[in-house]
C-alpha cells in the first residue's frame, strides 16, 4: 500500500476512543482512519499489567497484519500506562500516541495544588505509584480516585441517557474531590469524555476539568506531518468491534453516531492468548 494512504488506527477496549476518533477525523478529513473496539476484551482497567500487555500486544500483532497502520493510536489510558514501552519495543517500525490522563496543565495551573485524578484501577494504580505526578509540581497532591462503574455505565448507558441521568453519576466523584480541596478535576479515561457536560455541570464554577483530547489529536498530526498526509480521497472510515458475532445491535447505533457507514462496521474474531 502507498505509504500515505495507509491508516492512522484507533485502539480502545469499547467506546472510550470515539470521541478521540472523532476529534482527529473533524480536522483531518482525508487521513484513512480504522477505530478498533476491543469488546472482546473489556474492561481494560481492571486487568493486571501483564495481562494487559499481552492481550494488547497480540491485538496490535493481528491489527497490523490486517490494516498496516501508519500509526497506531491508543485512545485508552489503561492501555497506555500499561502497554506503550512496551508496544514500541515490540514493534519498532510503527509509531505508537498513547493517551495519559492531563495532569501536566492540571497540575501547573492549579491555585489549591490539589488536583483529581479519575480513572480506571489500571490507571489509578500506575499513576499513584509512579513518580510520574511529582513531576510537574512537587508542591502539589494528586488524588486518584478509580471509577469503573462509570465506565460501565458510559459503555453500555451513557449514550441513550438523559444528561440528568449523567449528572447523577458524576456527582459523588465531583463531590468527593470537592470536600477533598480540589480545584481541578483530569478525566483519566476516554470512557469519561462521553461525561464531559455532566462533569462541567456539576464542577462549576470552582473546580475546572481537563481532558487529553486536543493533545493527542496534535501529536497526530504532527506524526502526519513529517510522514505524508494522504494525498488523495480517503476511503470511508472502518470501525472494528472484536469477539461479537453477530455484532451487538447498539454499535450499529454508535456506528450512525459517529459516521461510520454501515458496511463499514464489522467484527474481528479474536481470544486473549
Ligand atoms: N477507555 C479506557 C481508558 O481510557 C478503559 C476502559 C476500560 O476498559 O476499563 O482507560
Amino acid at each position: 500500500m502507498v505509504e500515505n494512504l495507509r491508516p492512522v488506527l484507533f485502539l480502545d477496549s469499547g467506546i472510550g476512543g470515539l470521541p478521540y476518533y472523532r476529534h482527529f477525523h473533524t480536522r483531518n478529513p482525508r487521513e484513512p482512519v480504522v477505530y478498533v473496539a476491543d469488546r472482546a476484551s473489556f474492561p481494560y482497567g481492571a486487568k493486571d499489567a501483564p495481562t494487559l500487555v499481552s492481550l494488547i500486544r497480540n491485538l496490535i500483532a493481528r491489527c497490523i497484519g490486517r490494516f498496516n497502520p501508519k500509526i497506531v493510536v491508543l485512545a485508552c489510558n489503561s492501555a497506555s500506562v500499561a502497554a506503550l514501552d512496551d508496544l514500541r519495543k515490540q514493534f519498532p517500525a510503527f509509531p505508537f500516541v498513547g493517551t495519559v490522563p492531563a495532569l501536566k496543565p492540571a497540575i501547573v495551573q492549579s491555585k489549591s495544588r490539589i488536583v483529581g485524578l479519575l480513572g480506571t484501577e489500571r490507571t489509578v494504580a500506575t499513576l499513584n505509584s509512579s513518580e510520574w505526578t511529582k513531576r510537574y509540581g512537587p508542591d502539589s497532591t494528586v488524588i486518584g480516585i478509580a471509577a469503573p462503574e462509570l465506565v460501565n455505565f458510559v459503555e453500555n448507558a451513557a449514550i441513550t441517557s438523559d444528561e440528568e441521568s449523567c449528572e447523577r453519576m458524576v456527582a459523588p466523584f465531583v463531590e468527593g474531590f470537592r470536600r477533598a480541596g480540589a480545584d481541578s478535576i483530569v478525566l483519566g479515561c476516554t470512557h469519561f469524555l462521553f461525561l464531559s457536560d455532566a462533569f462541567v455541570q456539576r464542577a462549576a464554577p470552582d473546580i475546572h476539568i481537563y481532558d487529553s483530547i486536543s493533545g493527542i489529536s496534535g501529536r497526530v498530526e504532527s506524526l502526519l506531518e513529517s510522514m505524508g498526509r494522504n494525498p488523495g480521497t480517503p476511503g470511508e472510515p472502518i470501525l472494528v468491534v472484536t469477539g461479537t458475532d453477530p455484532i451487538e445491535s447498539r454499535w450499529k447505533h454508535y456506528a450512525e453516531i459517529f459516521g461510520f457507514p454501515g458496511e463499514s462496521l464489522y467484527t474481528m474474531p479474536l481470544k486473549i492468548e
